[in-house]
């Protein structure tokens, strides 16, 4: 397996520097670059102060070095994790430049949410060496990391990340048959859709939909999975309540218009002020705060400060 020593880490943002951080704590050395030096600025300050607060290994800042330049940032990486943007044409342009100017014995991962390794292999030379770990946000806090190997990514590569995040507490699965959206996100969009149909039939409204959730389903899941749970409802009744209702959910292949609009008219969410929800300055740490203390409940202490 390759030795990891080095981390570069690509992209800055939401999930950047939460991955950089938690490789720090873990004793990695780690660069984090950005094409954006607000973006980089922000997330030096971020981490310096998450890493205070985490207080779990004081040396951990001294282990990260933020630059603007890739090339010094994956000069001596065994393993990249690119979080820039989501966009295809992006991630393609990113791995043809890591590829040039990464060391050949360098792991390139992407933390897609969605694109499989096959889509990013083509544009190296190293198609046996790339692969997707996709983690969740916060991706300091969240403890599995989804590993997709793509149709050419070696034993070799797979082993060695499975190895590393278990050797850091992480909890990797494995997915040996890449798809888009793996399974985390198949499995949110899949509820995601069917929420939006309730929705724009007029059935209840978001505040509904999202009570139902945390109030019951949502609660269970974080202790058991959808299987667990149906064996404990009985598959008789599983199966009955599906032949009932798989003809009824929701097939749309599109998103909803007024999702779009939202979108288009800057309605972002949190980071805008206004998604579903309105986000003043309260609201926004509120919700932070009771999702920050509900993970540390139920998987590893953290401070979410971004
Ligand atoms: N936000 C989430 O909840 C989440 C969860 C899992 C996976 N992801 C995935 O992680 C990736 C990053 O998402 P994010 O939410 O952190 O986005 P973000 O917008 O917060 O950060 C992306 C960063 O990439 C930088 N960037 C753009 N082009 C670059 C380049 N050529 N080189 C270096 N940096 C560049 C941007 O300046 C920005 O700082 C995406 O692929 C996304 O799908 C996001």
């Amino acid at each position: 397996m390759t030795t990891i020593e080095n981390i570069a880490v690509i992209g800055a943002g939401i999930m950047g520097h939460g991955i950089g951080l938690e490789f720090a704590e873990a004793g990695y050395a780690v660069a984090i670059t950005d094409t954006s030096t607000a973006m980089l600025d922000a997330a030096m300050d971020t981490v310096t102060t998450t890493l205070a607060a985490r207080g779990r290994n004081p040396g951990a800042i001294s282990r990260i070095r933020f630059t603007a330049s890739l090339e010094e940032a994956v000069r001596d990486a065994d393993l990249v994790i690119e979080a820039v943007s989501e966009r295809l044409s992006l991630k393609e342009q990113v791995f043809g430049e890591l590829d040039r100017l990464a060391p050949p014995r360098a792991i390139l991962a992407s933390n897609s949410s969605s694109f499989m390794p096959s889509q990013m292999a083509p544009f190296t030379t190293r198609p046996d060496k790339v692969l997707v770990t996709h983690y969740f946000n916060p991706p300091h806090v969240t403890p599995l990391v989804e590993v997709v190997r793509g149709p050419q990514t070696s034993q070799e590569t797979v082993d060695t990340v499975r190895s590393l995040y278990e050797t850091m507490g992480k909890i990797p699965v494995v997915i040996e048959m890449e798809r888009l959206g793996f399974i985390g996100n198949r499995l949110q969009l899949a509820l995601f859709r069917e929420a939006v149909a309730l929705v724009t039939d007029g059935v209840c409204s978001i505040e509904d939909v999202d009570t139902v959730i945390h109030s019951s389903i949502g609660r269970r899941w974080s202790v058991a999975g959808v299987f667990e749970v149906f064996d404990l409802a009985g598959l008789d009744t599983l199966l009955a309540v599906s032949r009932a209702l798989f003809p009824d959910l929701s097939t749309a292949t599109e998103p909803p218009d007024w999702l779009v609009k939202m979108v288009e008219s800057g309605n972002l969410g949190i980071k805008s002020g206004q998604g579903f929800y309105e986000w003043d300055t309260e609201h926004s740490e509120e919700a932070r705060r009771r999702i920050r203390t509900a993970l540390t409940v139920t998987g590893k202490s953290i401070e979410v400060t971004r």
